[in-house]
């Protein structure tokens, strides 16, 4: 079905909102995108592409990054992971440090960043964090079936320059011995894999495998196991949009992963994957815009896990 009039009739509707969320400001190079930014795109699992407004602008993917960085440390070392990261909505703030110490350093779960940190000391595996970067960079283009993505140097700078507390984090897992890699490594890969740039097709397209058991209907590779993806899209759902979750479960109540620069990735279990960019965020540093048109394609296409 071709979802374009739907899309834009979406898009005409969420623009009074878009003045509403507030562009991340922490991270200087962020904080330079224009807020009447909207783009959205659906990749339906028979390879039908609809979109509207900037589908095909590249924006900073930020945290969305964690779903397949996730998927990769899955692949390496199975269900050893979750005897390091745990699989519970933390309540906090994605950069939150207090349950950190609190629990010994074993991160909520694997979408907070102590846990995304942690997932990138699994993907290390002692080598140098740019053999990392380089698989990361590899697995997204290939999922995305677009050798065009890339990760935005300047952005990868301005994370580290601005990155105290993902420091802090870092060096709380260390202190714990929680981290088997030296930490500038496991940083180095995590402020590269939140700069990658990719527009909503590209990652829709990218995201396409969880809503098809694992396997990637339109490549036909088998990209995870179809219980895996099941579990990838469980933790979306509740660990996603960090203290958020269960107001996304509850307005939209598809398994999403938001990232502070506008983007969410949402998944339609069968049927498609959605990647919708706003740059101005709400509260809690989700998309405010985003989260909007989502529900409204929800409610009117009647998609819901539940
Ligand atoms: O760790 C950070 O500060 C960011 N580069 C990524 C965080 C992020 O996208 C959180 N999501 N909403």
């Amino acid at each position: 079905m071709d979802l374009t009039p739907t899309l834009e009739r979406i898009a005409e509707r969420v623009r009074p909102h878009l003045a509403e969320g507030k562009v991340a400001g922490y991270i200087p190079a962020l904080a330079r995108v224009d807020p009447q930014r909207f783009g959205i795109a659906v990749v339906s699992v028979d390879g039908r592409v609809s979109t509207a407004g900037d589908a095909r602008v590249p924006f900073s993917v930020q945290s969305i990054s964690k779903v397949f960085t996730l998927t990769l440390a899955l692949d390496k070392v199975g269900s050893e992971l979750w005897t390091r990261i745990g699989r519970e909505p933390s309540g906090s703030a994605f950069n939150s440090i207090v349950q950190l110490e609190r629990e010994g350093g074993i991160p909520r779960n694997p979408f907070i960043n102590a846990g995304a940190i942690a997932v990138t000391d699994v993907l290390l595996e002692g080598r140098p964090p740019q053999a990392v970067i380089d698989e990361i960079l590899a697995f997204l283009r290939r999922r995305a079936d677009d050798p065009a993505v890339a990760i935005d140097e300047e952005v990868a700078r301005s994370e580290a320059d601005t990155g105290h507390r993902n420091y802090s984090l870092a060096h709380f897992l260390a202190s714990f011995g929680r981290l088997r890699n030296p930490v500038d490594s496991a940083l180095s890969v995590y402020f590269h894999q939140c700069a990658l740039a990719m527009t909503c097709v590209q990652l829709a397209r990218a995201g396409l495998f969880l809503a098809a058991a694992g396997h990637d209907p339109l490549s036909g590779e088998r990209v995870v196991a179809p219980e895996r993806a099941r579990r990838i899209n469980a933790l979306m759902l509740t660990c996603g949009h960090y203290d958020a979750s269960g107001d996304v479960a509850f307005r939209i109540g598809l398994p999403g992963k938001s990232g502070v620069g506008g983007g969410i990735l949402a998944v339609v279990p069968k049927r498609a994957a959605i990647a919708v960019w706003s740059p101005g965020l709400n509260a809690n540093g989700n998309s405010h815009a985003g989260t909007i048109a989502l529900e409204m394609l929800a409610a009117e296409m009647g998609w819901s896990v539940f």
